[in-house]
């Protein structure tokens, strides 16, 4: 499956068509990820900017059918569990909390990490892989399990796969995969001094 047509949102102002391109789908195919290809959505997130280009980003994945793979979905919560399932990719996302320069706190650390995780979900949309950020998982647990350190934030988990149908998914989650995505109208957030 390329896309479903009704996620290209109609917008007020042209943008480029990769941002038209990217949503967050909730049905994956069982067809895996090439890690050569994997590579290369990383590699669009390290070239995301950071501030004194620190990049205090990090990433860990795991495959479908994989140990850790399922290590990882289980410390995700119930709403998120039963289409992540199916995800090629299972990634979790950290910010490094202090610089390298001198481990002073770096305050824009989760501000760059999002920056290169909006690189990453773009990047995999341009080789029509799609993907879906989680803040719904438990922080505790995946702290445990993957024993992460107190020098790193925890961002988001990440699941990324290609397209299936949406009548796979289970009825509430069908009805999110077919809705046209919305967005606050400009006047709402953008002011003009
Ligand atoms: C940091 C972050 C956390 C999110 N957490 C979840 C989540 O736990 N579960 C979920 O279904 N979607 C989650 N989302 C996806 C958003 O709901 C989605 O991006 C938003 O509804 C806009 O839809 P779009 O990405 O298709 O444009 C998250 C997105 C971000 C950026």
């Amino acid at each position: 499956m390329e896309t479903i047509k009704i996620k290209t949102p109609n917008t007020t102002y042209p943008i480029n068509a990769l941002l038209l391109k990217r949503w967050s789908a909730l049905s994956f195919s069982e067809k895996q990820i090439e890690e050569t290809d994997l590579l290369c959505i990383f590699e669009a997130a390290s070239w995301a900017a950071s501030s004194m280009n620190e990049q205090p980003w990090e990433y860990h994945y795991a495959y479908r059918g994989t140990p850790s793979f399922e290590k990882m979905w289980n410390c995700l919560l119930e709403g998120n569990k039963s289409w992540s399932k199916n995800a090629s990719v299972l990634i979790l996302s950290l910010a490094r909390k202090n610089l390298h320069r001198n481990n002073l706190p770096n305050r824009h650390a989760l501000y760059d990490t999002g920056a290169a995780n909006t690189n990453l979900m773009l990047q995999a949309a341009a080789q029509d892989i799609y993907g879906h950020q989680m803040g719904g998982f438990d922080m505790d647990k995946t702290k445990s399990e993957f024993s992460i350190s107190d020098d790193y934030e925890i961002a988001c988990f990440i699941c990324l796969g290609y397209l299936d149908t949406p009548e796979k998914l289970e009825d509430k989650f069908r009805v999110r995969e077919i809705i046209p995505r919305k967005r606050k109208n400009l006047q709402e957030f953008v002011k003009k001094w």
